[in-house]
């Protein structure tokens, strides 16, 4: 099922292109993970990290065959905006987690991070045959949530004020996404764009169809 080269060296999306990181992509991430705004988004600890922890992180997370990682790139022009990954691969339960930051604040909210999720979900359940995506968000992130929602995820879990910010306690989301899922999605949006009537979908396709958005 799972082989020792995770990805291929770039997936074409809509929107994005991923593409397996180069060294020189350090300098952005040391901008991106120094970012006030980014860590507030994704840390449980108060700041951003050290640049030696981003360095840590990037030589680990980010480069080299075995990481599970790709970086995000605009299409057409190819500028580099943020970084997506798995980590905790279960290769016996067939389960991983997923996590993206898109560190360029302008390229927020345009559909980049949606599209690079999605690019992600179809390539852990259409290439690596894996069962489960998880994720987790903290509450305040709507941004964050909504993107994840209209590529399939929903909220199975939360951990009640787990995270103390801005003078608040904010439950953690569990949101995951499973294959059968996936699947039905995308034979409906398949369904769709052949312009066949979506009711002619399985009664069990009742659950995908109620929480994605499109195709
Ligand atoms: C989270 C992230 C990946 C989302 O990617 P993105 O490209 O910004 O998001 P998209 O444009 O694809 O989708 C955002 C959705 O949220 C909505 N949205 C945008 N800004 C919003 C805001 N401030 N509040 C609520 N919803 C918002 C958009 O309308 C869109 O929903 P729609 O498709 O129904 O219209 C990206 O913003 C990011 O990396 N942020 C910083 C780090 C971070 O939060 N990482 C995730 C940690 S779990």
């Amino acid at each position: 099922m799972l082989h020792k080269r995770w990805f291929p060296e770039r997936i074409d999306g809509d929107l994005v292109t991923l593409r397996r990181h180069a060294r020189e992509n350090l300098a952005e991430f040391l901008r991106w993970y120094q970012d006030p705004e980014v860590a507030r988004l994704t840390r449980y600890q108060d700041g951003p990290m050290r640049p030696e922890e981003i360095e840590r992180f990037f030589l680990m997370r980010a480069v080299g065959p075995e990481t599970l990682a790709m970086g995000i790139h605009i299409k057409g022009s190819d500028r580099l905006i943020g970084s997506c990954a798995f980590s905790q691969l279960d290769g016996d339960n067939g389960s991983a987690l997923f996590h993206i930051t898109i560190g360029e604040h302008d390229a927020w909210g345009k559909g980049y991070g949606s599209d690079a999720t999605r690019l992600m979900v179809d390539h852990a359940f259409g290439s690596l045959g894996l069962h489960r995506v998880a994720l987790a968000v903290f509450a305040f992130n709507e941004r964050a949530i909504r993107a994840y929602q209209r590529v399939g995820f929903v909220v199975e879990g939360r951990s009640r004020e787990a995270i103390l910010r801005d003078g608040k306690w904010w439950d953690e989301l569990h949101m995951s996404i499973l294959e059968p899922e996936w699947r039905t999605a995308r034979w409906q949006a398949k369904a769709t764009a052949d312009g066949r009537a979506l009711g002619s979908a399985g009664p069990n396709d009742d659950a995908a169809a109620g929480h994605l958005k499109g195709g």
